[in-house]
């Protein structure tokens, strides 16, 4: 689906940007130009951004184990 018909962003266009780590409409503004020229989009864009964060995986911290350094 169309998001942005300005600019022609789809939904799959933010569910990709949000998997490279936008999380924010300001990150996705910038990234895909959303909503940068009626700004009629930014609503949608809103929910479908919102979407994505919450089926997101959240990030998992690195753990080094001493294990891992011998080689
Ligand atoms: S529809 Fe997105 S800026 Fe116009």
């Amino acid at each position: 689906m169309i998001v942005c018909i300005c600019n022609n962003v789809s939904d799959r266009a933010i569910r990709q940007a949000v998997s490279e780590g936008v999380t924010s409409m300001v990150a996705l503004r910038t990234s895909l130009q959303v909503g940068t020229c009626c700004g009629k989009c930014h609503g949608c864009a809103k929910r479908v951004l919102r979407e994505c964060l919450s089926q997101a995986v959240p990030a998992q911290p690195m753990v080094f184990h001493p294990s891992m350094m011998a080689a």
